[in-house]
């Protein structure tokens, strides 16, 4: 049984550790903000934050997860009450297909949590690892100056 918290809920899980947190994600917890794209920690689909940091969930066996602190797109904000970085992106309209959103958002969320006003370089830089294969980049990248500001 592996303890861990996922957006302020304990669970206790009985699932093998080698099974991709975001396998646990997505088919244990119906949490279906972070998506599968590579499966190979190189898109950003699936990043969640763990205790804070953005990761790639789909590489992160849940094995080494005990007693950590996951936080999915569903921890950030509620329909009623988005997060402001949910709510630059729908303000930028960054998106197209939106299947990179997730990945997106919680990446800036992950930087502006630790530099809340990052400049332009700093926000590419954070963004580089996060792939749009639409080309939405332009307003990814409004969207979050928006968030920082
Ligand atoms: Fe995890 Fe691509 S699905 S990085």
């Amino acid at each position: 049984m592996i303890h861990l918290t996922v957006n302020g809920t304990s669970h206790a899980l009985d699932v093998q550790p080698d099974v991709p947190l975001l396998y646990v994600l997505r088919n244990d917890l119906q949490l279906n903000g972070p998506k599968y794209g590579c499966g190979l920690g190189e898109c950003g689909a699936c990043t969640v934050l763990v205790d804070g940091i953005a990761a790639r969930s789909c590489v992160i066996p849940l094995g080494i997860m005990a007693g950590r602190s996951v936080t999915t797109l569903e921890g950030l904000g509620t329909p009623e009450a988005l997060h402001p970085v949910q709510q630059a992106f729908i303000d930028a309209q960054a998106a197209q297909c939106g299947y990179c959103l997730n990945g997106m958002i919680m990446t800036v969320t992950a930087l502006l949590n630790r530099n809340p006003s990052p400049n332009d370089t700093e926000i590419r830089a954070e963004l580089r690892g996060n792939l749009c294969r639409c080309g939405a980049h332009v307003e990814i990248l409004r969207a979050a100056h928006r968030a920082a500001t």
